[in-house]
């Protein structure tokens, strides 16, 4: 008989002969009824199948326990109990693969500490379910977003010559004979004879290309993973994450704004309206103010702050007896206790940031008359901090290269991206949304780590 997936037959109507294949979540039973709620991870709930003990095998029913893989046929009848519509009362039960009572996701209320270090085996728990299926859903919501909007999906490579961000936390690409590695007289590395005849890395970013991209096809957006070697072992940063980067000919800081805010209100809006079942789960599970939070990102107006101005509410805060642990004076990168308080209790809803100083920021931005700060605009969420970093970009040429010079970077990587400035230039921008970061916000789950099926961290690269 052909299988039905679970979400389909708790929307059926009782009566007919149906098939269940899934994992057993729970077994409880009496001497003369077993109860079985079976999981095939198509929707959080589960189906309840009930089997009347003298017609199945007791040596059957002893392999039917919590984590075994079941093939059930029998027939879909109107429940009374089980808390869905429906239930299938068993006509056939066949043990696909048993589970022995080491299976590490046996018992409930597991920690999530406990959980990473069985990351292969979590995707079977109610919460990675319902991270993974919302994870799912929000990759759609944002291929549709811009599909609708007439951005193009534009792939730029993972292996690149080029360091965008300009901060060198990249990870090496190379063939060469690490034990035999040939120096030049100064001790330098020789990469003539490696693979791609140059050091090569895994890319930052998909920007610089994304540039060219834009200043071809108007609008493009690409989403794909990205790497950073940064030591940073925090509940936000990953070492290897996904990214989505539109970038947009003819925008303007104001333009830039009004997408990013747009986007991501599109983004929250598509997760209320497509993944229910899994936020109300995760809503009594997780974050009891989740679903509450998530409407109230629709319902506010980002506040626009220039950094400046935000650099003097902190100060302000700060002469009122606030206690941070880093310095914030003019110039200072923002840490992430900054950027909470300027979300969470001053304006109490999303901040995009702008005009930062030139030193905090990277070569590319645009740079403002006051010839201080640069056009960047980054997009400040509660219990997350930054989830999208953006900017204007330099369309001068001469600009651009006095700024690559002033930083003393090695232009002759960068040669393509300055061609664009060369030849027909025109004003854009662009932005990057942290995947793993929207998907934290979505879920409310507290640590990056569980918001991707396998993370990749500081000294961790397992499964
Ligand atoms: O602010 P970032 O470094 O900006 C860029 O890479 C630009 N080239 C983007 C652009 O304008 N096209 O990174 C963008 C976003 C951050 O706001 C954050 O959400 C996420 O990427 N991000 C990370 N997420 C997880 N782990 C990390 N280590 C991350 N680093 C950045
Ligand atoms: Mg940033």
């Amino acid at each position: 008989m052909k299988r039905t997936k679970i979400t389909e037959l708790l929307a059926t109507q009782p009566g007919g002969e149906v098939c269940a294949k899934g994992w057993v979540r729970t077994r409880r039973g009496s001497k003369s009824v077993y109860f079985i709620a079976l999981n095939d991870g198509s929707t959080i709930k589960n189906i309840q199948v009930v089997a009347d003990a003298e017609k199945f095998d007791e040596e059957l029913m002893k392999q039917v326990t919590t984590g075994a893989c079941l093939s059930v046929e029998g027939t879909l009848v109107e429940s009374v109990g089980s808390g869905q519509a429906v239930e299938i009362q068993a006509t056939k039960i066949e043990v696909l693969g048993v589970c022995g009572a080491d299976y590490p996701m046996q018992k409930k209320g597991q920690t999530f500490e406990y959980m990473r270090q069985h990351a292969h085996m979590r995707l079977r728990t109610n919460t990675f379910g319902a991270v993974m299926r919302i994870r799912h859903n929000m990759a759609i919501a944002i291929h549709t977003y811009f599909h609708e909007h007439g951005f193009f999906y534009f792939h730029t490579p993972l292996i690149t010559a080029s360091d965008c961000e300009g901060a060198g936390n990249m990870f090496q690409v190379t063939t060469k004979n690490l034990y035999d590695l040939k120096k030049d007289e100064e001790g330098k590395i020789i990469y003539s004879d490696d693979f791609f005849g140059e050091q090569t890395s895994l890319t930052v970013s998909g920007q610089l290309e994304g540039e060219l991209g834009a200043t071809a096809l108007g609008a493009i957006y690409t989403f794909g993973p990205t790497f950073r070697a940064e030591n940073s072992n925090t509940p936000r940063h990953l070492a290897e994450f996904w990214m989505i980067e539109p970038e947009m000919a003819f925008y303007d800081k104001e333009d830039l704004m009004d997408l990013e805010e747009d986007f991501i209100k599109y983004c929250v809006r598509w997760a209320l309206d497509h993944c229910q079942d899994d936020l109300e789960f995760l809503n009594k599970m997780i974050d009891k103010t989740l679903i509450e939070r998530l409407e109230g990102v629709l319902k506010e107006e980002f506040v626009r702050l220039p950094y400046t101005e935000g650099i003097n509410i902190l100060q302000e805060a700060i002469k009122n007896g606030k206690k941070f642990e880093f310095p914030c004076e003019w110039g200072d990168d923002l840490a992430s206790e900054h950027e909470r308080y300027l979300v969470e209790e001053h304006f109490k809803r999303p901040v995009i940031m702008t005009d930062y100083p030139k030193e905090i920021k990277a070569f590319y931005m645009k740079t403002n008359p006051d010839g201080k700060t640069m056009q960047g605009t980054d997009v400040l969420f509660p219990a997350i901090g930054e989830i999208i970093g953006g900017s204007v970009r330099e369309e001068s040429l001469e600009k651009l290269q006095a700024e690559i010079d002033r930083r003393k970077m090695d232009d002759s990587k960068l040669w393509w991206y300055l061609d664009t400035r060369r030849w027909g230039s025109c004003p854009h921008a662009g932005f990057g949304l942290g995947f793993e970061r929207l998907i934290l916000f979505v879920t409310g789950m507290a640590n990056i780590r569980d918001v991707i099926p396998f993370p990749r961290t500081p000294g961790s690269a397992q499964f």
